[in-house]
């Protein structure tokens, strides 16, 4: 979703704005800008489109032409109000051209701030609900920048991440938060800020992230941090630990073919330290119950938007199979909405590969308030959801920046597969079966290798279909979230119309929609329910459907009589969904591939969602 960067230093901003917006490109957005200034004058270039376009048109403006700006701001905007056109790109000047401003977020109440601003014959040339706060800072300037935002932003209802700066107070940049995130890097010499580290990781490591109403001023003198009263504040420094290379796609076509090959890895990483083989448990140390807590546990409850929903529902599954806790999975944004029972014996975990999902991070305020036990189960280190639950577990997946989320799926189903192993345990377990359990889960990075070795294989699958325009995935039991996942997929980076069924439900409607040219991904895995699936998968086969199977290694002849043959490594059914999704994922990466999609920033799509 939309990107904010800013620096302060003494190098070329120009430069280093624009390469900051090309590696938050990943974030999904569809116009972009930048703001500069020097010698008192605000040069600004904005551009619909990609940040290619945007850089050409930097080059030879008046921006290339300011070797000196050493301060500015920039903006990838993913559109919310108003068409992805030049006007309606940020960063966004006030009517007297003298205030510029980024924001991400939504400011809800912008249609009665712009009818009192009109009021004072000032008025926005833009759609943006954005704009309407920097013409809200420049009405309510007098003589300091910081003052003139904390006015303004006491006046706003909504979410923000803003950076603005004045040619009035030349050597200043502002930042607030609300709700969309920002971070601060201190560099040698310079600051930069932005609203995802990876624009800042290439310059340095030390990072103070902005709590909501926090404002920071940087100046030539470093950053001062106040709250919108001006009381000054202080955020601890911290530092980032991801790695450069791992924010580059390197040899791969890639960055999503990058991340389903380094699963093993990400898996690796996740598991690392976690598992007990003598206790026959899992040691989180962001959940430190006590067997007494964990019996009191009256029920789990999962929350998430997207493929983290999907890993959810796994852990859904898991935790009361093995655990005998009742279990839920629910989309975050009606849990938040819709005044569920929450009490202080549940167990709320709210799962997000960002942490910075608009409709998760509300949940768990609703859960907390509530006063429920709330844990966050995120891949991004300080990211906002991992801040407010305190507590909770750490993916280490790396960063992923392809929008169609892959390693962290397996990450967060590997980790909550030891979630539900320490509930167990505490709980109905015998510990040789949780012995067994952490077996299993040591062996995933090599069952997912087993998988990806066949990707030449499953390329060919996949070539077949990809001029297909409809596609149902269909599963039961611990398949069922994984046909959710395999149909969520497809359609996200193939745009192929596709649809994730309980095997059974299939013919309550579905069915209609079926004929030669609307191909079954049928998940006939050898786990219990495989020959019910298998039904279906006939009848699906009778109405000239045709069937991909995904079976079982050394279970080949249940793919018989249907179409084509997906193999996957043979273990226990809460295992399965880790190897069977990343089938799955190259299905789906073939066959975008095949059909020239822009895989890493499908259209329309955000890696972050951070409106609601
Ligand atoms: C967006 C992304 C999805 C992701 C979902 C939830 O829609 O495109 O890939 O699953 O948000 O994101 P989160 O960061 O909370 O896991």
């Amino acid at each position: 979703m939309c990107g904010i960067v800013g620096y302060f230093g003494k190098r070329k901003a120009s430069e280093i704005l624009v390469d900051g917006l090309r590696r938050m490109e990943y974030r999904g957005y569809d116009s972009a800008g930048v703001a500069c200034l020097h010698d008192g004058v605000i040069g600004l270039v904005k551009n619909p489109g990609k940040i290619k376009g945007l850089r050409e048109k930097v080059d030879g403006s008046d921006l290339d032409s300011m070797q000196h700006a050493h301060l500015g701001i920039g903006h990838t905007r993913w559109a919310t109000h108003g068409a992805p056109n030049e006007v309606n790109a940020h960063p966004h000047l006030d009517a007297s051209g003298h205030f510029v401003m980024v924001h991400n977020g939504i400011i809800e109440n912008y249609k009665e701030i712009k009818a009192g601003l009109s009021q004072h014959g000032i008025e926005c040339v833009s759609e943006t609900d954005s704009e309407v706060l920097v013409q809200l800072i420049a009405y309510c300037y007098k003589d300091n920048l910081e003052k003139a935002v904390s006015e303004a932003l006491k006046k706003v209802k909504g979410t923000y991440g803003i950076v603005v700066l004045t040619d009035k107070e030349p050597g200043k940049l502002v930042a607030a938060r609300c709700g969309s995130p920002i971070v601060i890097g201190l560099g040698a010499e310079e600051t930069l800020i932005a609203s995802d580290a990876s624009a800042i990781i290439p310059h340095t490591r030390d990072a103070m992230y902005l709590e909501d109403y926090d404002m920071a001023v940087i100046t030539a003198d470093g950053v001062k941090m106040f709250d919108l009263q001006h009381a000054p504040i202080s955020r601890e420094v911290t530092e980032m630990d991801w790695d450069i290379d791992a924010a580059e796609k390197g040899e791969y076509a890639h960055f999503m073919l990058k991340e389903m090959f380094e699963q093993p890895s990400a898996i690796r990483n996740a598991i690392r330290g976690r598992l007990d083989f003598e206790m026959g448990t899992a040691i989180l140390s962001g959940l430190d119950f006590s067997p007494r807590d964990t019996a009191q546990i009256n029920r789990v409850l999962v929350v998430g938007c997207g493929t983290s929903m999907n890993a959810g529902m796994v852990g859904e599954y898991a935790i009361e199979e093995m655990a005998g806790i009742p279990a839920e999975v629910e989309q975050a944004a009606e849990f938040r909405y819709r005044n569920p029972i929450v009490t202080p014996l549940d167990l709320v975990v709210a799962i997000s590969q960002s942490g910075e999902t608009a409709d998760t991070l509300a949940a768990v305020r609703e859960a907390k308030h509530k006063g429920a036990v709330v844990a966050g189960l995120c891949n991004v280190v300080g990211s906002t959801i991992a801040r407010e639950t305190g507590r909770g577990i750490y993916l280490h997946a790396g960063p992923e920046i392809g929008v169609a989320s892959t390693k962290a799926f397996t990450c967060q189903v590997a980790v909550l597969l030891m979630m539900a192993l320490k509930l167990a345990r505490g709980r109905r377990m015998p510990r040789h079966q949780g012995e067994e359990l952490c077996r299993w889960i040591e062996r995933l990075p090599e069952l997912v290798e087993k998988v990806l070795a066949q990707n030449e294989a499953i390329k060919a699958v996949a070539e077949k279909y990809a001029d297909k325009q409809n596609a149902f995935f269909i599963g039961r039991g611990y398949l069922y979230p994984v046909a959710l996942e395999g149909a969520l997929k497809l359609k996200e980076i193939s745009y192929i119309h596709a649809e994730g069924y309980h095997a059974a439900e299939l013919k309550h409607g579905p069915i209609a929609l079926l004929e030669e040219t609307t191909p079954i991904v049928a998940l006939l895995n050898n786990i219990p329910g495989k020959e019910k699936t298998m039904g279906n998968a006939e009848e699906c086969k009778a109405r000239k459907a045709p069937v991909i199977a995904v079976v079982t290694e050394g279970d080949e002849a249940t793919a018989e009589g249907f179409d084509d043959m997906i193999v996957v490594p043979d273990c226990p059914p809460c295992i399965a969904p880790i190897p069977t999704v990343v089938a799955l994922q190259l299905l789906s990466y073939h066959i975008a591939a095949a059909r020239g999609c822009e895989i890493d920033q499908p259209r329309n799509l955000a890696k972050s969602v951070t409106v609601e």
